[in-house]
């Protein structure tokens, strides 16, 4: 028999400082009329000095955790889904173990970009489906402004830094989610289009080098949103004919919070009305990986998910890597 795999607890951590668009004002050359209109981004959250992916994704599961009702030692198995981990060894996983005084636990990093969460909840599935047992934190967490280059301004309006986590098991409780589907996919001929490269194998630094633009995240905005739109409408498309759905059987779409007009723009591919988006990103801008973590609990909270609705996400990200999930509450 497969086992279901249950989001049992989720959770989010956002640092304390807030950068507004009149802030960013104060840096590069740009107007909060632009952000918004362009973005739908008002403010984002910043990591304080010293503030690592490991310090905040450990948050979000403790926060995770208290909302599953577990203690971090009954946790089995840590995938944190990062690009900016705290370093390249030791991974930010067996850090994250450390600050929650576990060990001996089955822990790494993985990089899906942007799709981290929906890639997480996928292997926590395929996990939960080989060891009935197993406890998953799920957990997505960037300080993506540490590799935001602050004097450009098509990319540093965009980014913020936070953690999401979510305990996966295979126990049904009410008023949890259980993981219906989830569709990956990537295309890494595409994957020039955003890139942070410097300090990789492919562009090392040698000891005294200044580091460069290519240490930063550089995008080609456009060619990106409208592959983001193209390949998150397909892939939700497929997982709703794959499990006769209509839009009206969704209750609620949480697409990757990267940019309000792309979420409008694949929503209304879907034929899913404005009322149907979840929408975060005007608070968070755009924080990778843990964008939909953070939007589910908001959801959740402000009670925008009833009982056994379907919840359908979708993500696009850096590789190319795009997905979409079914969540039945
Ligand atoms: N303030 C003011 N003007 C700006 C700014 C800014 N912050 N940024 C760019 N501009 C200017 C450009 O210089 C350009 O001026 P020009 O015509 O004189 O050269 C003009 O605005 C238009 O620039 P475009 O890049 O064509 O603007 P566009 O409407 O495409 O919006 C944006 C840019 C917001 C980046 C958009 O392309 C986008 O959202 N792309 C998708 C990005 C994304 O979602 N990435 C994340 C997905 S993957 C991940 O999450 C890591």
């Amino acid at each position: 028999m497969t086992h279901q795999a249950y989001i049992r607890g989720i959770g989010y951590y956002a640092p304390e400082k807030v950068l507004t668009n009149a802030d960013l004002e104060k840096i590069v050359e740009t107007s909060d009329e632009w952000i918004t209109t362009r973005t739908g981004i008002k403010e984002r959250h910043i990591a304080a000095p010293g503030e690592t992916v490991s310090d905040m994704a450990a948050e979000a599961a403790r926060r995770a955790l208290a909302d599953a009702g577990l203690p971090a030692d009954a946790i089995t198995h840590i995938f944190l889904y990062t690009v900016t981990p705290d370093y390249y060894t030791p991974s930010a996983a067996c850090l994250m173990e450390e600050k929650l005084g576990i060990r001996g636990k089955v822990v790494q990093d993985v990089n899906a970009a942007c799709c981290g969460y929906i890639y997480g909840l996928e292997m926590a599935r395929a996990v939960i489906a080989l060891h009935p047992e197993a406890k998953v934190i799920v957990a997505a967490a960037e300080v993506l402004t540490s590799r935001t280059n602050f004097s450009d301004r098509r990319t540093c309006v965009l980014f913020g830094d936070a953690a999401a986590a979510a305990v996966v098991t295979a126990e049904a409780a009410s008023g949890k989610a259980r993981v219906v589907d989830a569709r990956l996919a990537s295309d890494g001929s595409l994957g020039h289009l955003l890139t942070i490269k410097g300090g990789g194998s492919g562009h090392p630094y040698k000891l005294g080098d200044v580091v460069d633009e290519e240490f930063f995240l550089q995008m080609n905005g456009p060619e990106v949103f409208k592959h983001a739109v193209r390949s998150m409408a397909a892939v939700g498309e497929e997982i709703m004919a794959a499990h006769g759905l209509t839009n009206d059987d969704i209750a609620l779409f949480i697409p990757h919070q990267a940019n309000l007009r792309i979420m409008e723009a694949v929503a209304r591919k879907l034929a899913l009305p404005p009322e149907k988006i979840m929408s975060t990103v005007a608070r968070f801008g755009n924080t990778s990986a843990s964008t939909i973590g953070i939007a589910l609990v908001e959801a959740r909270n402000a009670g925008r998910i009833p009982a056994g609705g379907k919840v359908l996400l979708g993500a696009f990200g850096g590789g190319f890597t795009w997905g979409s999930a079914l969540l039945q509450f």
